[in-house]
């Protein structure tokens, strides 16, 4: 076979390829199942592949990193005492388990339902809420809903008060917990097409190019569009990544992030039902995003001059799972990039803003999360999380306790969560080492340097350690942080450097001594900066599946309090959304954003998209 460029995307052949390789190596037996396969971090020119094995007996987890260019085994470190993500091979059949229990049969049957395969069975991941009957089990939680018809919305009906816990080595039910009945919701609240009667006076909307897109893939991944080139990938757990970032300037390229993704994420609920708390999804780690990406439809989920690239990901046998058009790239108008009409002459000069927009959509359990990349003419760079799918739900009845949940149908509840999400941007601006200052802006004090008491300014604070730098967001304080280049200068002497506009987002709820807190102590603060360690990606930990609520992951590692001033380091930035359902919510949510960018702060030398064209079909 021809071996891949080293950042190019994972494909189905190269799965198999490596698969076969970690077989032959002796790496791997016949229990031994596949967990994560991705393309591996910091490599060299040769294609490296990153295998997480998993070998039920022991309970040990092995993180291998092999080269599929030379055929042998680059590195490996072996876990014991934590869990792998559940395979997905594991979670179908763990819902089949509970579907064909007696107990569980007789269970529902208690509460009208006859045909426990009308069962929806959700196989939540069960967490670590310190309970003696899930020790010694690798486990999931399976939560109940009814329905009627195939295709009926299941979160319509739910069954709440059981909660059916599956072991995942077994694939056996070893404990149903019956927390009381509640009533079968009379509604089906269905959204599907053919369930609505559409309405009308639409009329259509094309995106048209007709000289064809401004962007070039080639090499299967690499991505240039005006002064932008990015390699992008489908990662296993992260899902869409964004790497090698830069900005080319005539010959001179600027790079601008080593590596961009959506690390860990966290949705803690707030309600205090037991068949809700427990709900405290780590959806990266737990499920992660890469297995869950959607084949994407042209018209549909993406309008224009769309270009397609296949993903692939690694099932639990070692086979691979092929999904055609998983990422959309295509460009975007996005209203005025700048405008001045003189006002001596009137005339105005207005140039569009456009963006290239880089997505995949992820469907977990359900939930759907979209991942949009976003870069503009004008240097700046988003990622945006776009919130869709269907609550979470719970039974209610009169007279039950709505101070955690809210209706959003007479017998349907939702309760109050958070989606945290922690972007991870490995920074290069203008080169591996940088320096991150906080930046609040504050009132002066009253005396002869402020004789109209009008003063206020910005003050920069230049982030020594890892302690220091954790930090929260401050609207009051118009805080954003400061990534800067301290060796290179624009043409004011200025250090070159990008800022960062954080989302105005709170940090988790639930108090620290939650189990949930102490298992995704990242979501604590919104800003952690360390010096990069590409053994430390992932917030919450490498394995978070009933992770201990012992502060892994970023708490753990900033502990040592390490410079990270004038080094090669690392921006995590926790933001999300609390949401507080509403009927509008349901039956399936409209679409909510949550979003963080990076902005150029004397990184160019003048506004960079001065130079962009007039439109041709002004008029
Ligand atoms: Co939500």
């Amino acid at each position: 076979m021809t071996v891949a460029t080293a950042h190019a995307l994972l494909t189905a052949d190269e799965i198999t390829e490596t698969a076969a390789l970690v077989r032959s190596l002796g790496l791997a037996d016949d229990d031994t199942t596949f967990r994560r396969m991705a393309v591996a971090e910091g490599q060299d020119a040769e294609r490296h592949i990153e295998v997480w094995l998993f070998r039920p007996g022991p309970a040990e987890i092995d993180e291998l990193v092999v080269s599929l260019s030379t055929g042998r085994l680059v590195s490996k470190h072996t876990v014991t005492g934590q869990y792998p993500q559940p395979g997905f091979g594991e979670l179908f059949a763990a819902m089949d388990a509970v579907r064909t229990d007696p107990g569980v049969a007789e269970a529902v049957a208690e509460r009208g339902i006859t045909d426990p395969s009308r069962l929806q069975v959700d196989p939540w991941p069960t967490g670590n809420m310190g309970l003696s009957i899930e020790d010694g089990h690798r486990s999931v939680r399976c939560v109940l809903f009814y329905r009627d018809e195939e295709n009926d919305n299941g979160y319509s009906r739910p069954v709440d008060g059981l909660m059916v816990f599956v072991d995942l080595d077994d694939m056996e039910v070893y404990h149903i917990e019956d927390i009381g009945t509640w009533p079968l919701a009379d509604e089906v609240s269905n959204y599907q097409a053919g369930s609505v009667t559409p309405r009308t006076g639409l009329r259509t909307i094309d995106i048209t190019q007709p000289d064809g897109a401004s962007f070039t893939v080639t090499d299967g991944n690499h991505v240039r569009w005006q002064n932008w080139d990015v390699r992008v990938l489908l990662d296993h757990t992260e899902g869409l990544v964004l790497q090698s970032l830069g900005w080319t300037d005539g010959e001179r390229r600027r790079p601008i992030l080593r590596r961009a993704s959506l690390a860990e994420m966290v949705v803690p609920y707030g309600e205090v039902r037991e068949t809700q708390a427990f709900k405290n999804a780590l959806d990266v780690g737990e499920v992660g995003l890469g297995r869950c990406v959607n084949s994407l439809q042209l018209g549909c989920d993406c309008l224009g001059d769309i270009t397609y690239l296949d993903g692939a990901w690694c099932f639990d046998d070692g086979s691979p799972v092929q999904i055609d058009q998983a990422i959309c790239i295509h460009e975007e108008d996005f209203g005025i990039g700048w405008k001045h009409t003189d006002m001596a002459t009137q005339i105005p000069e207005v140039r569009r803003s456009r963006r290239l927009v880089i997505s995949s959509i992820f469907t977990v359990g359900n939930y759907d999360y979209g991942l949009f990349w976003y870069l503009y003419l004008d240097g700046t760079i988003q990622m945006e999380l776009k919130l869709t799918g269907i609550v979470t739900t719970m039974s209610y009845t009169e007279g039950d306790d709505l101070t955690y949940a809210a209706l959003v149908a007479p017998e349907v509840a939702a309760p109050i969560h958070q989606h945290l999400f922690c972007a991870r941007f490995d920074l290069e601006v203008d080169g591996p080492v940088n320096t991150v200052y906080r930046v609040d802006v504050e009132t002066d004090e009253p005396g002869d340097h402020n004789p109209h008491h009008n003063a206020f300014r910005a003050v920069a604070n230049r982030l020594e350690t890892e302690q220091q730098a954790i930090a929260d967001v401050d609207p009051a304080k118009a805080r954003t942080w400061r990534i800067v280049n301290e060796q290179a200068t624009n043409r004011l002497g200025q250090p070159t450097g990008y800022k960062l506009l954080p989302a105005d987002s709170p940090t988790m709820f639930a108090r620290p001594e939650s189990r949930i807190a102490g298992r995704a102590g990242f979501a604590a603060h919104n800003i952690w900066v360390t010096p990069t360690d590409r053994t430390q990606r992932f917030p919450a930990g490498n394995h978070v599946s009933q992770s201990r609520p012992e502060g892994q992951g970023l708490p753990a590692w900033t502990d040592a309090d390490r410079p990270i001033a004038g080094t090669d380091i690392t921006l995590w930035h926790t933001f999300g959304l609390t949401h507080s359902a509403r009927p509008e919510d349901y039956p399936v949510m409209p679409t909510e954003y949550a979003r963080c960018t990076l902005v150029p702060f004397g990184f160019f030398d003048r506004n960079p998209a001065l130079d962009v064209p007039p439109n041709e079909h002004c008029h």
